[in-house]
């Protein structure tokens, strides 16, 4: 989260992302290798992609959450240049990434930084919008032609975000993990009286999680070098 309007940005959530990055993420033994994270952040840069990607922690995170439940079949919701795609991609070398991506422009940058990683025959980058694909994907789930997901993360279009989640959840099994970026918004998300979609689209998924019996979600408020927003995280029942 970019926008310094939300909020004052505290130097010392940049100092500890920097302190705990440079204490563990750099083993030489590192996947994807630093270098790697850094050619893929310059090509998005140079090809003038906004600066949204999820910091390295947060994409560690992610690798880590996946690698944690065993997650062979992923479902990624926003590609952009492919950052967050790499993270989860080199969770485990059997792991597949279906990644979804509404700008061929965008797609064709990540396509080429995935290539770069050694890792685009494990991840199928799909241009289209999300409320097209996806149904389509459940459909492919359902036919038995797909694999279930057991990972979704979601980092799209913040007005959808409750209509992704809905869609997924027919196609992930039993124990699923799904995570939702972006939706405290520099604290906006207890704003009751916001006019901000992506604010509104933030809180309709954590309203309708908080009644679906499908799922059980909570969320985890983070600082950092990309100031301060946050991850819904939810289990599949
Ligand atoms: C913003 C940040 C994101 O991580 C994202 O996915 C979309 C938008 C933002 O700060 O505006
Ligand atoms: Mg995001």
């Amino acid at each position: 989260m970019t926008d310094p309007t939300l909020t004052k940005h505290d130097p010392r959530w940049t100092d500890v992302d920097t302190y705990t990055v440079s204490h563990l993420h750099s083993s030489p033994t590192a996947i994807p290798p630093p270098s790697t994270l850094a050619a893929t952040l310059a090509h998005q840069q140079a090809s003038g992609l906004p600066d949204i990607a999820v910091s390295p922690s947060q994409g560690k995170y992610l690798q880590l959450t996946a690698r944690a439940t065993r997650s062979r079949h992923i479902l990624e919701v926003g590609t952009l240049g492919g950052y967050s795609t790499l993270w989860l991609a080199s969770s485990h070398p059997d792991a597949r990434i279906t990644s979804v991506e509404i700008s061929a422009d965008n797609a064709a940058v990540a396509r080429a930084n995935l290539e770069r990683a050694g890792v685009s025959d494990r991840v199928d980058v799909v241009v289209g919008a999300g409320v097209e694909v996806l149904p389509r994907l459940a459909d492919e789930v359902k036919r038995g032609v797909r694999e279930k997901f057991q990972f979704v993360f979601i980092d799209a279009d913040k007005e959808n975000n409750w209509n992704y989640v809905d869609v997924a959840l027919g196609m992930c099994e039993a124990g699923a993990v799904v995570i939702v970026d972006n939706v405290v918004r520099g604290g906006h998300l207890a704003d009751a009286s916001t006019q901000d979609s992506m604010v509104l689209g933030a809180r309709r998924v954590v309203e309708n999680i908080g009644r679906d019996d499908r799922l059980d979600g909570c969320v985890l408020q983070v600082v950092g070098e990309k100031s301060y927003d946050g991850f819904l995280m939810a289990v599949v029942r």
